[in-house]
């Protein structure tokens, strides 16, 4: 896959973004930073909406969202019809949502994780591929079929 990714967060992911943007940088990867750039408050979906769109229209194969819980980044890009977002709390987590859900943006919980578990569950994140088949076939299920 590319290495290109891009990744938002809000004030409560703000240092854990910055340390994985280095991280990334150092991996060869180039890192598109939708911020937000400060530990000031902010709303999470102002920063959730851009990221999403980025990977949807596919400027961007792959994303990573950050906020205290991982939640709230969850559920506003989850809104989108083309983004698979999956939150991650231990790497085989990271691994599973690749492998089994075809995830194309990793949510972490900053408050809840330290930097290296955060770099842990980003790494098998990355090297995990999508098993396809019977995935597949439940994730064509995922929509919600419009009504007549
Ligand atoms: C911010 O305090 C916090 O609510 C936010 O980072 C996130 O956890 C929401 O889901």
């Amino acid at each position: 896959m590319e290495k290109k990714i891009g990744i938002a967060c809000d004030h409560a992911g703000y240092e854990m973004k910055e340390f994985l943007v280095g991280y990334l940088g150092a991996q060869g990867y180039e890192v598109l930073d939708f911020g937000t750039d400060s530990p000031e408050s902010v709303d999470y979906p102002d920063f959730a909406h851009p990221l999403a769109e980025a990977v949807e229209s596919g400027e961007l194969p792959l994303g990573i969202a950050l906020c205290g819980t991982g939640e709230g980044m969850s559920m506003t890009l989850n809104k989108h019809q083309g983004i698979r977002a999956g939150l991650a709390w231990a790497p085989e987590i990271g691994a599973l949502i690749r492998q089994h859900n075809n995830a194309n943006v990793l949510v972490l919980p900053a408050r809840f994780i330290t930097n290296d578990e955060a770099v842990n569950i980003l790494d098998t994140f990355l090297a995990t591929e999508f098993e396809g088949g019977r995935h597949q076939r439940r994730i064509d299920k995922m929509a919600v079929a419009k009504k007549e």
